[in-house]
């Protein structure tokens, strides 16, 4: 009897463990999928880094804010940044990808009446920017 619940025990363990982990993975597809959709309309995100309607998002992942070589960014972006500097960690990037106008107001990221038509409103589900994120770490 105690060696069956020591296994139920066990068994139970490993189910939570399972639960847990397919919670909280990232699933680096669906991270792909995601830039393809939301991103890549503006930026490069190959190795060639090229600059488009945004800077690359090649090496992003670690790179400080506003200083992509030859990138001519907004001056409500570079206002920001000029007040308080910092790299692109988790943090930064899921609080801009999720509602860029909340993070910088005015970036031609988030800017709905630029003279492009197109802009990004942020995706709003965490488990998404966690995978976004994922991939971005990925462009190294
Ligand atoms: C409608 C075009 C557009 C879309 C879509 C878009 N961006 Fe941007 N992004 C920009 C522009 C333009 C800038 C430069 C902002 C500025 O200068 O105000 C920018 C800046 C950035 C920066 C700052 C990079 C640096 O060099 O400091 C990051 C990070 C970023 N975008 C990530 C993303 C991610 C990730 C997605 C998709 C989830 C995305 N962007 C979707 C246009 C876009």
């Amino acid at each position: 009897m105690k060696s069956l619940n020591l296994l139920m025990g066990v068994l139970i363990a490993i189910l939570v463990g399972l639960a847990t982990w397919w919670t909280f993975r990232v699933n680096m597809e669906v991270g792909l999928r995601l830039v393809d959709n939301h991103c890549t309309v503006c930026h490069d995100d190959t190795k060639r880094a090229k600059n488009r309607k945004g800077p690359p998002l090649w090496g992003v992942y670690g790179r400080e804010a506003g200083t992509a070589e030859g990138y001519g960014y907004s001056a409500a972006f570079m206002d920001k940044v000029a007040e308080n500097p910092f790299v692109w960690d988790e943090g930064h990037l899921s609080a801009f990808i999720e509602d860029p106008n909340a993070f910088i107001s005015n970036s031609e990221m988030g800017q709905a009446e630029s003279e492009h038509t197109l802009y990004f409103t942020g995706i709003r589900n965490a488990a998404n920017r966690r995978d976004v994120i994922a991939y971005l770490k990925t462009l190294q």
